[in-house]
């Protein structure tokens, strides 16, 4: 697994997806640049979603809010008072952790004992082992998942009725130590705020403190009426919006699954006071279809449901995916009830109300919002993508098995040698398919290696000019995923990738 990991953040880096950001100074921690491909298949994932929510509901319209707001906004959705995580220092170490994460690692502790115990006696006891029930009665396995249930709910607790001091004697009674040091000597536990702050004007009397917005949704709830009036729309409607969003993460690991400057893609659904659940199983389900549209496996994915809600919510789950590090959210769907709206009234002193002709009356919505991280999609389809495989000939390949409407490249065209007119064809076809889509020319090395590099790049076609091509105008275009190659019309080239690789 942590091989497959590395394997993805290399290959990411080597073949131009994404870099570190800052490298030259040595980077900075979950902070990262997409590079030349990196953007192309960024971009054709926030467009994928963009087509799905907006361009095919005639209800649901865009927004591109700024990234900075009225720093009132921040008070009222709650991020000011309460969007922080708890931290702990070593007085040892002196390194800064995330408390609740120090639990989480102890209890994923256990969870791999009770695991281990599960994969001896499946291995005892064959095809007649039944898992649910050794779960359920095997002696040890009950214990450490019982310790672990009481100690995530014990945390729970604590952290929900702000007693830091109970996380603190978690810590200890747990005998958790310093990853790093082994040390177990804890300062107490502090709350910290995750939204980065900024100021706004240039003397230091009048300045004016901002913050960068840590979610994209409250651009949406601020605009709410405009967009309504303007754009005359009837509940139910929607306002998708995707941009970027900052948040001082504490634990920075895993690559771009947790970055302090990332894109989210965020729709919020504005509904009939009461209707909210129906639409929330509805987005529920259209969200989860959405995902998988893209192929990479039903049994990747699994709904979370919440039992512990946020303060603004009264249901809530997340679609989990199976990042190579496990299952981890990729994206949230909750029913914010009328929270956002009403807080923004009472801070703003303005009427967030909607007018409902058919019933005569005003109430202020209730909204069901979806919220996708652009850089977990990116993770999530490029770590399932990439793939070693060896062939009937005993060699290997690598190859990234990206769903083709979402590949960088669609086609790479290539002449089979670098003379004899082959370069010159090959060029000019480049030429005709740059108006239909995105192509890339390689005449460098033999003609096996520019497949594979293809390969590794998730590019879906390589189409090769020959000596034959010259003589009739054919050429030969190669699948990624078979291998298999034919031989097609030039003039058929744009129908035939055009077809394969468009939404
Ligand atoms: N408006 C609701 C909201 O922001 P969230 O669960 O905090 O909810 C939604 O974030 C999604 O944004 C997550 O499911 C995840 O995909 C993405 N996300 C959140 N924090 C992130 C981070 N530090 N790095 C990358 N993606 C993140």
């Amino acid at each position: 697994q942590d091989d497959l990991f590395k394997n993805v953040v290399s290959h990411a880096k080597e073949y131009g997806f994404i870099f570190p950001s800052s490298e030259v100074y040595d980077g900075l921690s979950a902070v990262y640049d997409y590079a030349q491909n990196g953007v192309e298949l960024k971009k054709n994932i926030r467009e994928y979603w963009w087509a799905a929510m907006v361009q095919l509901h005639d209800n649901i319209v865009g927004l591109d809010a700024a990234i900075l707001m009225h720093p009132t906004t921040w008070k009222a959705s709650g991020h000011v008072d309460a969007f922080n995580d708890p931290l702990i220092d070593n007085k040892d170490s002196k390194k800064r952790y995330r408390a609740d994460v120090l639990i989480e690692d102890y209890c994923e502790k256990l969870q791999q004992k009770a695991n281990k115990e599960i994969e001896k006696a499946k291995a005892r006891f064959g095809d007649a082992f039944d898992e649910q029930t050794f779960i359920t009665t095997n002696a040890r396995v009950v214990e450490y998942l019982e310790k672990k249930k009481a100690i995530l709910q014990r945390m729970a607790k604590s952290l929900d009725a702000g007693e830091l001091d109970d996380v603190k004697a978690l810590i200890e009674e747990l005998e958790i130590a310093d990853p790093d040091t082994g040390s177990k000597n804890w300062t107490e536990v502090r709350q910290f705020n995750l939204m980065f702050g900024t100021k706004l004007g240039a003397s230091a009397e009048n300045a004016m403190d901002l913050y960068l917005r840590p979610e994209t949704a409250q651009g949406i709830f601020v605009n709410f009426l405009n967009v309504q009036k303007s754009g005359r729309m009837k509940i139910p409607f929607g306002i998708a919006q995707t941009g970027k969003a900052f948040r001082n993460e504490i634990v920075a690991r895993q690559f771009i699954f947790r970055m302090r400057e990332f894109e989210q893609m965020e729709m919020q659904f504005f509904v009939k006071p009461g209707d909210e659940m129906k639409w929330y199983e509805y987005w529920k389900e259209t969200r989860l279809n959405w995902h998988l549209s893209l192929g990479l496996g039903r049994e990747k994915y699994r709904f979370h449901d919440h039992e512990k809600l946020a303060h603004y919510a009264n249901a809530a789950a997340d679609i989990e995916f199976e990042f190579p590090f496990g299952f981890k959210e990729l994206e949230g769907i909750h029913s914010r009830t009328d929270f956002d709206l009403k807080a923004h009234e009472q801070y703003s002193g303005r009427k967030m109300q909607y007018f409902d002709a058919e019933e005569n009356k005003n109430y202020t919505p209730y909204v069901v919002e979806t919220s996708v991280g652009l850089d977990r999609m990116f993770l999530a389809i490029f770590a399932t993508a990439l793939t070693e495989e060896t062939l009937e000939d005993g060699s290997t390949r690598t190859v990234l098995r990206l769903p083709s409407v979402l590949a960088p490249t669609k086609v790479a065209v290539l002449p089979l040698v670098k003379k004899d007119g082959l370069p010159e064809l090959a060029k000019s076809i480049c030429d005709d398919l740059r108006w239909e889509t995105t192509v890339a020319y390689d005449e460098k090395d033999a003609v096996g290696r520019r497949y594979r590099r293809q390969d590794a790049l998730g590019t879906p076609f390589c189409v090769t000019v020959d000596h034959q091509s010259l003589e009739d105008q054919t050429v030969t275009i190669r699948h990624r995923d078979s291998m298999q190659q034919e031989r097609v019309k030039i003039v058929d080239l744009a129908g035939i990738i055009h077809s394969a690789t468009s939404m």
